[in-house]
């Protein structure tokens, strides 16, 4: 079993400039063989649903989230990234580290669950987005579904911005065969369930 990763503190000041970035956005399938490091990665699932402030108790995060119920869990399987073992991993955004999730990943099976995409295997790391609709069904009863695919929109397009911005490849999956990718990815598809991927790699 991997250890639990401590992610390098994101950058939140300096950057390329947003509109550049937006200008150059493309969902970007094909990767070299190179290893994200993990600073990259770092800043990659900051960006994505990382925690950038706070009102009250409550933290807020870069991505915004219908009632700030923010209904998504982050994992990454990492493939190529320096200083990770190879595996599945739950990002936690209130410490900002991945823990290893528990569950072992085939990179393989979850390409032939996506129709055999095959960045899957050749990023560095793929993003899956995981619906948890106890967190918003109770407050929005049957809307809460149209707001977590919403929230994870959002989220998806912070990680193609990342990605553009790092000079990264990024590419979002949304074709994929539910059961299967549930399977894969352990989850019972009922309180938790895969709703988007993406892949990320090097240029
Ligand atoms: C909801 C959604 C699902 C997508 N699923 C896939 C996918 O499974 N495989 C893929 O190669 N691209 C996928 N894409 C990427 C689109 O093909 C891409 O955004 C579109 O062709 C426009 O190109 P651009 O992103 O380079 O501007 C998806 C995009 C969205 C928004």
């Amino acid at each position: 079993m991997n250890a639990r990763i401590s992610l390098p503190q994101p950058e939140t000041g300096q950057g390329p400039g947003l509109w550049g970035v937006l200008n150059q956005r493309r969902s970007r399938r094909r990767y070299v063989d190179r290893a994200l490091s993990l600073a990259q990665l770092s800043q990659l699932l900051w960006a994505t649903y990382g925690i950038s402030g706070a009102r009250g108790d409550r933290r807020l995060r870069t991505a915004p989230s219908a009632g700030a119920l923010f209904p998504l869990d982050v994992y990454v399987l990492v493939n190529r990234v320096a200083d990770v073992p190879a595996g599945y991993y739950q990002y936690q955004p209130e410490d900002h580290v991945l823990v290893p999730a528990g569950h072992e990943v085939d990179p393989q099976a979850l390409r032939d669950a996506c129709l055999g995409q095959s960045m899957i295997t050749e990023a560095g790391a793929v993003f899956c987005l995981v619906a948890v609709p106890d967190r918003a069904v109770p407050r929005y009863g049957e809307r809460a579904h149209r707001y977590i695919g919403l929230d994870a929109g959002h989220a998806m397009q912070n990680l193609y911005l990342a990605a553009e911005a790092l000079g990264l490849g990024c590419c979002a999956i949304g074709a994929f065969r539910d059961e299967a990718v549930n399977r894969v990815l352990g989850l019972d598809g009922v309180r938790r369930w895969a709703l988007y991927l993406g892949t990320v790699g090097s240029l």
